[in-house]
């Protein structure tokens, strides 16, 4: 995708070698998040190569993001592409099928291609909250806000984010952190399972590097069966994850018998 369509997006896009780094670039607007931009990440993720071993998420200006763009919520800019006021007046199918597209990157990022990590510093409201509850990880800043918005704009959150957060923190603290939409700060962020890693703003950079460095340390095929069964364990039973268990493993046997020299 053109540099120029990803700005127009409000996106940004660096590839590093095994790295691909997918900054929200509207800083102006505190990175806030608009169908476009849902469009160009889900292109980007999918068209990702197959070399890249982890996909990082952050925003632009220091913060990670303010949520949906409040402009598609204003009666007066009905006419704008992506308006949700607009989409108020369309079918229950076509609803569905529209929040349905705005879900694609949400969900693209638990691919077992790759390992996604958010970076959360200053604020990640509503949408921005669910961007980063759909990454592998969290990396998050101690005095970073996180608030799921949505229930206090007469919504529920749709773009991914409740099973990722019912999965860390369990069903009664999930609907006490929505049902209020209060702010999680980073510290509890880390406290309740939300963060896997918590440090001081100044010290992101150190712990991402760090981060990327451990998860890149193993074979990449060894790493890639590994979360595709622990994001299936939950679903089966004891004995179908012991199946899945073998079967992943047949591949991984033909890979070292390559690399000892014996096929
Ligand atoms: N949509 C559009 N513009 C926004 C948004 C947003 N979500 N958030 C901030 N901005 C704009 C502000 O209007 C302001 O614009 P201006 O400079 O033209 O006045 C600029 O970004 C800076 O915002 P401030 O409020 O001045 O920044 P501050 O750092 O003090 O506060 C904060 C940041 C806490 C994120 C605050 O802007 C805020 O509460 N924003 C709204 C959050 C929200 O309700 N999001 C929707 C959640 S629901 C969902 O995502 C589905």
């Amino acid at each position: 995708m053109s540099n120029e369509r990803l700005a127009e997006a409000g996106i940004s896009v660096d590839i590093d070698g095994v790295v691909a780094t997918l900054t929200l670039d509207r800083p102006e607007v505190r990175n806030a998040q608009h169908p476009r931009m849902w469009a160009a990440m889900a292109d980007v993720l999918e068209s990702l190569d197959a070399s890249v071993r982890i996909v990082v998420v952050r925003g632009a200006g220091g913060t990670f993001s303010a949520g949906l763009d409040l402009a598609l919520l204003d009666p007066a800019k009905r006419a704008e592409e992506g308006s949700l006021v607009a989409t108020l007046s369309k079918s229950d199918q076509e609803i569905i099928d529209t929040i349905g597209e705005y879900q694609r990157p949400f969900a693209l990022l638990s691919d077992p291609r790759f390992i996604s990590i958010a970076v959360v510093e200053g604020h990640a409201i509503g949408a921005g909250f669910q961007l980063a509850l759909c990454c592998d990880l969290r990396i998050v800043a101690e005095d970073a806000r996180l608030c799921m918005k949505e229930p206090a704009l007469g919504l529920v959150p749709d773009l991914v984010g409740t099973k990722p957060l019912v999965e860390a923190v369990g069903y009664a603290r999930a609907l006490e952190i929505c049902a209020t939409a209060r702010f999680v700060t980073g510290v509890e962020a880390g406290e309740l399972g939300i963060a896997q890693t918590v440090v001081p703003a100044a010290d992101l950079e150190a712990a991402l590097t760090a981060s990327i460095g451990a998860l890149t340390a193993h074979s990449q095929g060894a790493v890639q069966g590994t979360k595709a069964l622990l994001q299936q364990a939950p679903l089966r039973t004891l004995d179908e994850q012991r199946l899945a268990e073998r079967t992943a493993q047949v591949a991984r046997f033909r890979e070292l018998a390559v690399a000892f020299g014996l096929a």
